[in-house]
């Protein structure tokens, strides 16, 4: 089939693109970065993503990929797949003046195609797309024309291309005929079940799903905190609990519990009802986490040179929206420290090597680099300097650590 994928440059449209290209559907990727769209012809992935490189020479190869700012690509396609970003605004109010507006310059070109919304969005925002498609359209009535659902993206960024192809896909449909055409499409491509919901529907299990994970990693957070305040390690009681329990899962603590979509999706949930503590609780507690950590350090030292060891909101990559990592060089900087940012994978930040003559280095990112810790260590000559940790990742101090605080020279031999 032809596919045009709105949104084709970004984390989730490019490695959906790639995936349906390599399935054989012909792929226009329709983005309005012009730049984003020349880098993706030349071969080069904007972005990290494990195993992209290698697929978007291949499927390049094959010319079954053609990016594009050019909307009237949509007139000569199949499919449609909307997936470009959907943010809140500063209030923290969901946003969907610029899907509508999409759709309105989309709508000379669409006749006959099915529509797959696929963008994180606001209960009820399928049905504010069927409206401004216009009637007859898009409603999978049987007359002959549009079919809309929606259908989330649930994959882990970083393992795209991957779960693209193996997870179960929801597709929330107005009726059966749109959810057939819908469920034969994703067939063509995912090996895994379809599950037929309403769009609404869809629209929520889609934020449940991350919100779900999102109070989870805040429990652990909380836990941390409340661990701290008895002068015990969080992460060895964590551990100790769950080894060999079935019915017991807690993720460790964490302090960068943000990126692009656990920061916003909670607030598309919580926007109509009154009784909503459990999701606005939530933010509070992770976003609250680097406050707690530099609380930490100024008992420890009130002044000095501290190194936020990682930018990227999650480890391994280079996205750095909504990385709790600024509001942690924020807050030092606020009080005075002397503060270095290190992140070998994202671009304008510090080597690694400007960790010397660090009196702090903060574990925000738990990147593949910095797992060694005797080589991190290498880089500092303070044997005083705090290292903060509160992952676990360091096995040398997972267990014995004041709670994730501890000095270089207390690193034990494991
Ligand atoms: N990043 C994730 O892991 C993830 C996972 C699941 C769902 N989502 C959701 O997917 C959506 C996209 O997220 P993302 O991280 O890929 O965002 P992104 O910002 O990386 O990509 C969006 C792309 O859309 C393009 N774009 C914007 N307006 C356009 C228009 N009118 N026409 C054509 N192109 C346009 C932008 O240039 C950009 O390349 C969001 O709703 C997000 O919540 C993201």
């Amino acid at each position: 089939m032809n596919v045009t994928v709105v949104g084709a440059g970004g984390h989730v449209g490019l490695p959906l693109s790639l995936v349906l290209a390599q399935a054989g559907h012909f792929v226009y990727g329709l983005d309005i970065n012009t730049e984003v769209n020349a880098q993706v012809m030349a071969g080069q992935m904007p972005f990290i993503e494990e195993h992209a490189d290698n697929l978007l020479k291949e499927v390049l190869a094959t010319k079954r990929l053609q990016m594009t700012d050019r909307i009237d690509v949509i007139g000569r396609s199949d499919v449609v797949i909307i997936i470009i970003g959907t943010p809140i605004d500063e209030n923290l109010n969901p946003r969907v003046d610029h899907l509508i507006k999409f759709i309105k310059a989309a709508k000379p070109y669409l006749k006959d195609q099915l529509i797959i919304l696929r963008s994180t969005v606001s209960p009820g925002t399928t049905d504010a797309v069927r409206k401004a498609l216009g009637d007859g359209d898009g409603d999978g009535d049987g007359d002959g024309k549009l079919d809309l659902v929606f259908g989330p993206e649930r994959v882990l960024q970083g393992k795209s291309i991957e779960e693209i192809k193996s997870l179960p896909q929801i597709i929330g449909a107005y009726d059966e005929r749109a959810y057939n055409r819908a469920a034969a499409f994703f067939n063509t491509f995912i090996e895994s079940e379809t599950h037929f919901l309403t769009p609404t529907e869809a629209e929520l299990g889609k934020l449940i799903t991350n919100m779900a994970r999102y109070v989870e990693f805040a429990l652990a957070n909380e836990f941390h905190l409340i661990c701290g305040q008895f002068g015990a390690n969080a992460i060895r009681v964590i551990d100790a609990v769950n080894k060999d329990y079935p019915r017991l899962k807690l993720p460790v603590p964490g302090p960068n519990v943000g990126g692009p979509c656990l920061y916003k999706d909670g607030w598309y949930l919580v926007e109509r009802v009154p009784y909503n503590e459990m999701i606005s609780s939530a933010f509070r507690i992770n976003e609250g986490m680097t406050m707690q950590i530099l609380q930490q350090i100024e008992k420890r030292m009130p002044a000095g040179k501290v190194v936020v060891l990682g930018m990227a909101f999650k480890a391994n990559n280079d996205d750095t929206r909504n990385s709790l990592a600024f509001k942690m060089r924020r807050q030092l900087q606020f009080k005075g420290y002397d503060v270095v940012c290190v992140d070998p994978r994202v671009p304008g930040h510090s080597p690694i090597e400007d960790i010397s003559g660090a009196d702090a280095v903060i574990l925000m990112t738990p990147h593949r680099e910095f797992k060694d810790l005797k080589a991190v260590l290498g880089h500092i000559d303070n044997p005083d300097c705090w290292l903060v940790d509160i992952w676990g990742l360091w096995p040398e101090m997972r267990h014995t650590s004041d709670n994730g605080y501890f000095q270089s020279h207390e690193v034990k031999q494991t």
